[in-house]
């Protein structure tokens, strides 16, 4: 896959097996694992309730194109810790916000979608897109011409210029991630994320907060911990631990619309929603293993504890080294910032990360043991990370450190 490739710009190890936070390659090398495939194994490598989730529901019948009880109990769990009642399942983050999209152009009669700079949220085509010279283009090959023309990318942090853009009332969805993680890391300045809900809701937009990664970062994610106020909000990685899942939830007034127009197959048309294995009995018992017995606030609490302590580390580190840069911090997540501020917006955010450091750093890092965070990351700490887990991280970052600045 294109993604094993781009992700590590050298030659990727093979694995064979996995336990906890570590993993093992075809050699037997083992690797303690800070990039947990791009936050999609947060709960760690076997977990037991997924291993007992996974044993039962493949016994008891993986897949039926009918609803479980399960699937019940996970929408009412997600309805009390992130505070949208109505959720809709497909296979990944990706495929939920192209429901959303299609949602919010139905509700809206708007085709416009505003995303920030510094975004990703899946191989779509409206948001496989930068800003060009030109104006907004594809960054990839392959896509329709006309996608990129419906797409508008925004600075991060600036009410202003969405106010602007959404003034003109043409804008279907707002969709962003409440702190951008692709792009190492930026957080909204205080009152941001309010002002872009106030703003939407003025200009008759709807806003879609994607916490595929953040969800991992706090009970309930962002939106539940936070507090916020959202039309849609996106779920995926994690929350199936392996097992492809992911869910989008809604309003009352947006699920009742969503009822009103559903495709049945006869009469007209409904909205384009579904797919053979969206919300099949195996994820759904996986996602509610997860929910009820890992990712409990007290879990949340320890791994935020460990971000502190590993960000707290590599502030150490470059102290040591007389290093001017700063250590990311939210929640789990910490990483590298090369700059003396933290970035407010994507195009800050490009200037704080070096990519060959960050190559440079993976593959030193891998050579003693550690899997270090993918470029647009950073380091990432799971359920299943130790004190000592986050120690060796930092003595081996400390290490690469000492070796690069003390080279002739
Ligand atoms: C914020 C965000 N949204 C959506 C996606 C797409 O997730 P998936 O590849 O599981 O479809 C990603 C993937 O990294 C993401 O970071």
């Amino acid at each position: 896959m294109a993604w094993m490739v781009s992700l590590n710009r050298f030659n990727p190890p093979f694995i064979r097996s996995a336990a906890g936070a570590v993993f093992t390659d075809v050699d037997g090398n083992d690797y303690l694992d800070f990039n947990v495939a791009d936050l999609s194994m947060t709960m760690g490598y076997g977990p037991a309730p997924v291993v007992r989730a996974v044993s039962r529901q493949v016994l008891e019948g993986a897949q039926f194109l009918l609803p479980t009880e399960d699937a019940l109990v996970v929408c009412q769990l997600l309805a009390e810790q992130v505070g949208l009642p109505c959720w809709q399942f497909t296979l990944s983050a990706s495929g939920a916000n192209i429901e959303v999209m299609r949602i919010a152009r139905h509700i809206t009669g708007r085709e416009k979608i505003v995303v920030f700079d510094g975004h990703y949220h899946g191989h779509i085509d409206e948001t496989l897109v930068s800003q060009g010279a030109e104006g907004v283009e594809h960054e990839q090959l392959g896509l329709p011409k006309g996608s990129a023309s419906q797409t508008l990318i925004l600075p991060f942090n600036d009410l202003a210029a969405l106010e602007e853009v959404l003034a003109r009332r043409d804008v279907a969805l707002v969709l962003t991630e409440p702190a951008l993680t692709n792009c190492t890391l930026v957080r909204p300045t205080p009152g941001y994320l309010e002002g872009v809900r106030r703003l939407t809701a003025q200009y008759g937009s709807l806003l879609c907060l994607d916490e595929a990664h953040t969800f991992q970062f706090a009970h309930g994610g962002l939106t539940g911990s936070w507090q916020l106020k959202t039309d849609f909000v996106v779920l995926g990685k994690g929350l199936g631990s392996g097992i492809a899942f992911a869910l989008y939830g809604m309003t009352r007034e947006i699920a009742q619309h969503l009822e009103h127009f559903t495709d049945s197959d006869i009469g007209p048309p409904g909205i384009a929603t579904g797919g053979t294995l969206y919300a099949s009995a195996l994820a759904v018992s996986v996602a509610r293993a997860c929910l009820e017995e890992v990712l409990t606030s007290d879990n949340y609490q320890r791994i935020n504890h460990l971000g502190a302590r590993l960000a707290n580390g590599l502030r150490r580190a470059f102290a040591t080294h007389n290093l001017p840069w700063l250590a990311f911090q939210l929640g789990p997540r910490s990483g590298y910032c090369l700059t003396k501020e933290l970035p407010k917006n994507g195009a800050e955010a490009n200037l704080s990360m070096d990519a060959e450091f960050i190559d440079c750093r993976r593959l030193f890092m891998a050579n003693r043991g550690i899997w270090d965070g993918i470029l647009s990351a950073g380091p990432q700490v799971s359920f299943v990370h130790t004190e000592s887990d986050i120690d060796r991280y930092v003595d081996v970052a400390t290490k690469f450190l000492e070796e690069l600045f003390s080279a002739k």
